[in-house]
């Protein structure tokens, strides 16, 4: 079958203006952090609903958000979704409700001859082909459209929600809120899932007469359609099949669950349509924003985080995680690595216990091993670092060799220096390279060398702080290039090993 797209809004049917309520803390999270900042596969609550929101509006429109607390990081949140021109905010300085709530954006709204939709910050599952489809029946209720229209669903354990009663035509009446519910009133499995459209002018009017007259001693948004009822207006309810999609999170117990599912969700799709292997699902963890290519092997406790893509055929071991980098084909990343903002060429090996960040980049076929570090550092194709060494503020060429715990000093105190480590050069096991400095094509350095000054092109230096010991024939870097087989001994003899 084919995909049906979000339904179009009528012609001649008033513009769509979108509100999301986002001022409240969210008590139940008994957090110090607003409801809608928590994050769900880690994105704000308020930016899942905002990138809905969006994707339903047809012309470039800004989307209106109702903030308070946290106002600030709220706003933050919702501008990098959005972008800077995408949001209008508008503050609500006390709590007082969701009507309130909406009430504040009467100044912004209020002339518009507009449809608007209003969204609880706190629906992250809810999708646009949703509201599309609750705004195409608004519009088309009963041929001229309704006053108001709300999305409902049907739970089978309703507590905490606004009920929907209807009468006995099965027409809406109102809503109820839990706590001011009758008994007889809570046994309706039928809840208000907090997502409306209203003609904004009706909306308006009807706010005006909203009392904080209930249990809570709030101004109640869910008392407006009630009321509009009352006034003869048509309110038309959007029965909604999927009730998880349009829940709203008001505990971490909630939060959690959610997060399971979108989590769950997400390696279905990697395993479906992407042919990515999971071998433990369970303790599996991935970005919904993050790509992966086929016939890459995601191992048990792997998180990959944000935007990270991924290639083809590799393999990601157990304890790694890698954040908002990029990772290119075939590339074997083992156990206990952290890389964060940075890039791995093809081929190339990580691990164990690497740690690449600040945009490091390892280029085709190079290798980082145990207790590696980079930092804003570039290691060239066929280049190696194996054992305890940290590479910081460093341009390493091509095949070049970094022997174990070698230091790039690049901090004086005060800044940062760099230090250049041209092509097929050979840093012997414990070198200190105090930055600025440069290594010189084809060099060796002796083991336990402090260099201080830049080395020249084959050349080979040693002691404390190094000296120029002698110039190196042609054959004797040929010998040292890792590519020769011999590599291993003649690396030994000169330099301690590597
Ligand atoms: C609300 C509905 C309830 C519905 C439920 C669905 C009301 C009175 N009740 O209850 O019928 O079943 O959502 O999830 O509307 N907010 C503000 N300012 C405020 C209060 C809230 O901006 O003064 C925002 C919150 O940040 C949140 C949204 O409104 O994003 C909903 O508020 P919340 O407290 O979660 O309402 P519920 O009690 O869940
Ligand atoms: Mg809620």
């Amino acid at each position: 079958m084919e995909k049906q797209a979000p339904p179009s809004p009528l012609a001649s049917a008033p513009p769509l203006d979108i509100l999301i309520l986002a001022a409240g803390l969210g008590t139940r999270m008994r957090s110090a952090t607003a409801k809608v900042l928590h994050r769900l596969g880690g994105r704000p609550l308020i930016a899942h609903v905002c990138r809905s929101a969006t994707a339903l509006l047809k012309e470039a429109r800004p989307i209106y958000i109702i903030v308070g607390h946290q106002a600030e990081e709220v706003g933050a949140a919702a501008r990098a979704e959005l972008g800077e021109e995408g949001a209008v905010f508008v503050t609500q300085a006390e709590q007082r409700g969701t009507g309130d709530a909406v009430m504040c954006a009467r100044e912004a709204l209020e002339g518009a001859n507009s449809t608007l939709l209003v969204i609880s910050g706190d629906v992250p599952f809810v999708r646009a082909e949703t509201l599309g489809a609750l705004v195409q029946q608004h519009r088309t209720h009963r041929g001229h459209g309704a006053a108001c229209t709300l999305l409902s669903v049907k739970l089978d354990d309703p507590t905490g929600y606004g009920r929907v009663i209807r009468d006995a035509e099965g027409r809406f009446e109102r809503i109820v809120e839990q706590k001011d519910a009758t008994p007889e009133e809570r046994q309706t499995g039928e809840i208000n899932a907090g997502i409306y459209c209203f003609e904004t002018r009706l909306l308006f009017d009807a706010l005006e007469r909203v009392r904080p007259e209930n249990a809570q001693g709030e101004f109640y948004l869910t008392d407006v359609p009630g009321i509009l009822r009352a006034d003869g207006e048509d309110v038309s309810i959007y029965l909604h099949a999927d009730a998880r999609e349009v829940s709203g999170i008001n505990t971490r117990v909630e939060l959690a669950e959610f997060e399971r599912v979108l989590r769950l969700r997400t390696l279905r799709s990697l395993m479906l349509n992407s042919g990515v292997t999971v071998i433990d699902p369970q303790h599996t963890y991935v970005s919904p924003d993050a790509q992966i290519g086929s016939d890459t092997v995601l191992h048990p406790n792997t998180h990959i985080e944000g935007r990270t893509v991924i290639g083809e055929g590799c393999e990601i071991h157990s304890g790694t995680r890698i954040t908002d980098s990029r990772v290119g084909n075939g590339v074997t990343v083992k156990d206990n690595c952290v890389i964060v903002e940075s890039e791995v060429a093809d081929g190339c090996t990580v691990g164990p216990f690497a740690h690449l960040r600040m945009n490091a980049r390892m280029e085709e076929h190079s290798a980082v091993g145990n207790f590696v570090e980079m930092k804003k550092s570039r290691l060239g194709s066929k280049s190696k670092a194996m054992h305890l060494t940290y590479l910081g503020d460093a341009e390493v060429g091509e095949r070049t060799n970094i022997g174990a715990g070698t230091i790039t000093c690049n901090y004086d105190g005060k800044a940062k220096h760099p230090t250049f480590i041209e092509n097929d050069v050979k840093i012997g096991s414990d070198t200190m390279l105090v930055a600025p400095v440069r290594v010189g094509a084809r060099s060796v350095t002796g083991a336990g060398s402090v260099v201080t000054e830049d080395v020249p092109p084959d050349t080979l230096v040693a002691g404390v702080p190094a000296k120029v010991k002698k110039k190196l024939l042609h054959e004797e870097t040929q010998a040292v290039s890792p590519e020769n087989k011999n590599a291993e001994e003649v690396t030994t003899a000169v330099t301690g090993g590597e």
